[in-house]
């Protein structure tokens, strides 16, 4: 296997190559996702809805984005593994986001980190980039503060956030971040700042005029249920054919079916 390093997103970029990006939270699932070729795997705070069941990424620890990782990390050949920072691990101070930023990559494995926003954490970013370790921005719709926003719709609707949202991908990439993900963004702005900067953009949300896509796998697998934004292209229903399977192993136990003779020693 290649391996897809920070160096060859750029180069993906320049060589107008659309970038694909995925989550993965788990061994089981990682393997599938990079033996199918996706550049970058993500182990989002998403995870904290997705896999723990909460209503929001906030209560997700750094020891449990940890875990999560470590597991990714194993499973994968060949994508770059980017690792979310989660809510509460590198707000405070820039010292703070850079000692989370270390227990990532040492007790994980992982190739790099992702932290939400932008001036605001401009001193943590560029310390953690002074340590030698890649970062990914995240613009936009910002999950980690849902309770600021408010909702989940759409951000940077009026020009005073477009604004602020071009001039924070513009210190990001002056800073030494790899790539940024914008979240949740009009499709002509996501285009704008695209052509604005040189590291890659990859959107969620963002339309198609940007250098690379991200997704939830559960969402583009249809693992998940309630969530059906209009951004979501969903490949397959896994809910309902795994409800499916499961529904007949059950029916085959209760009627004795299983296990056949051929299925015990
Ligand atoms: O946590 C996550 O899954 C993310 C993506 C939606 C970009 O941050
Ligand atoms: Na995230």
């Amino acid at each position: 296997y290649k391996r897809v390093t920070v160096k060859s997103l750029i180069e993906m970029k320049k060589n107008g190559e659309k970038i694909s990006m995925l989550t993965a939270y788990d061994y089981s699932m990682a393997k599938i996702v990079d033996a199918a070729n996706v550049d970058v795997i993500l182990v989002g705070d998403s995870a904290s809805n997705v896999m723990a069941g909460h209503e929001t990424t906030l209560p997700i620890t750094l020891d449990q984005m940890i875990y999560h990782a470590s597991s990714v990390i194993r499973a994968v050949n060949r994508a770059l593994v980017v690792v979310d920072l989660p809510f509460g691990s590198y707000q405070s101070d820039p010292k703070e986001a850079l000692r989370s930023a270390i227990r990532i990559m040492k007790e994980s494995g992982g190739h790099a980190v992702k932290l939400e926003g932008g001036l605001e954490i401009k001193e943590s970013v560029k310390r953690i980039l002074n340590a030698g370790i890649p970062v990914m921005g995240h613009l936009g719709l910002t999950p980690q503060s849902i309770y600021k926003f408010g909702t989940y719709t759409v951000r940077a609707k009026e020009e005073e956030e477009a604004i602020k949202l071009k001039e924070d991908a513009l210190m990001l990439e002056k800073a030494g971040c790899f790539a940024i993900v914008l979240e949740k963004i009009p499709a002509t702005l996501a285009k704008e700042v695209a052509e604005l900067v040189t590291i890659p953009v990859i959107g969620i949300g963002a339309g198609n005029g940007v250098d690379g896509q991200v997704l939830v796998v559960h969402d583009l697998v249809g693992l998940t249920q309630e969530f059906n934004p209009r951004f979501l292209r969903r490949y397959m229903n896994l809910y309902e054919e795994m409800g499916k399977a499961i529904s007949d192993y059950v029916s085959d136990v209760k009627s004795r079916d299983f296990p056949s003779d051929d299925e015990q020693y």
